[in-house]
């Protein structure tokens, strides 16, 4: 890749814009093999030529488009198995019966291609099962539409449900459709997904029990990841459990959060009531 430096330079604002992904040095390597395909099916032929169009003024489409492609969607179910057996037999289950009903709001933010947000719903069908009265409500959100479009349509190749989903749970969850595996209609009616781009301000009235975030926020910078916290900080209930990946810290929020001993990667909100006994 030889591209014009300013062309670089005016996706590397792009990005950070559009997605909070910050290009450095070290990322910089990723622009040739993650736009590549997205040059090819535009008909750029090469990514500098894609950079350059970008830079004249290229529509809002394609630049949502070379931003989503920038992304990283690795991901698989149940990852980070600890933290999903937690969910199912102590967090699930203390939130429920906190709850009218025990109805539980969870949020999937940054849930890629749905594995995450699946397994959750899993997780709270298998607490149900096991006599916790529990009725979960998932939503899943991605700044990508393409990964959206899988996430939705809950088909998985045979490759991607042997990573991190017991056979008990395949057999029992999904229904085999000549090579693929598609979610049952069960699983179909605790998820829902919707695209919500985190570095947009995503304020709104309905408050989550529950947020996953995890794998999401280790691309930005440190003042969008602290903003971003505190959005979601603001989006959960004040007794509401925030799980990140299992490196990440709400560290930026102070005494927001408290870490669940044992369990990396899951924090509890601390209300203001709380924090001042
Ligand atoms: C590495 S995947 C993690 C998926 C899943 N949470 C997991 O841990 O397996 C990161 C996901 O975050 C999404 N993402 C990145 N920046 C985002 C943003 N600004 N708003 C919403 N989603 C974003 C990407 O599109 C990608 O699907």
């Amino acid at each position: 890749m030889a591209a014009d430096p300013e062309d670089l330079k005016h996706f590397a604002g792009l990005l950070k814009a559009g997605s909070g992904f910050v290009l450095t040095r070290e990322t910089v390597h990723l622009v040739e093999g993650r736009l590549a395909p997205l040059a090819r099916r535009e008909g750029y032929g090469t990514v500098d030529a894609l950079l350059a169009a970008l830079r004249k003024g290229a529509d809002a489409r394609l630049k949502d488009a070379a931003v989503g492609a920038m992304a990283s969607t690795e991901t698989f179910f149940f990852r980070d198995l600890a933290v999903f057996e937690r969910l199912r037999d102590h967090v699930l289950p203390a939130l429920a019966q906190a709850r009218p009903g025990g109805r539980v709001r969870a949020w999937s933010a940054g849930c890629a291609t749905g594995q995450e947000a699946w397994s959750l719903a899993i997780a709270g069908e298998e607490a149900a099962a096991n006599g916790a009265k529990l009725s979960l409500e998932v939503t899943g959100t991605d700044l990508s539409r393409a990964c959206l479009e899988k996430a939705e349509a809950g088909l998985y190749t045979q490759f991607e449900v042997q990573r991190g989903l017991p056979a008990r749970l395949l057999v029992r969850w999904f229904d085999k459709v000549d090579e693929m595996w598609r979610v049952s209609s069960r699983l179909r009616g605790d998820v829902r997904f919707r695209r919500v781009n985190l570095v947009e301000d995503f304020a709104g009235p309905q408050r989550f029990d529950l947020i996953l975030c995890r794998n999401v926020l280790d691309g930005f910078d440190a003042e969008t990841r602290a903003t971003v916290l505190r959005r979601l900080a603001g989006r959960l209930a004040d007794d509401g459990v925030l799980v990140l990946g299992a490196g990440e810290s709400p560290r930026e929020l102070g005494q927001t959060f408290a870490a669940l001993p044992n369990a990396r990667g899951v924090f509890v909100k601390l209300s203001a009531a709380r924090k001042a006994a």
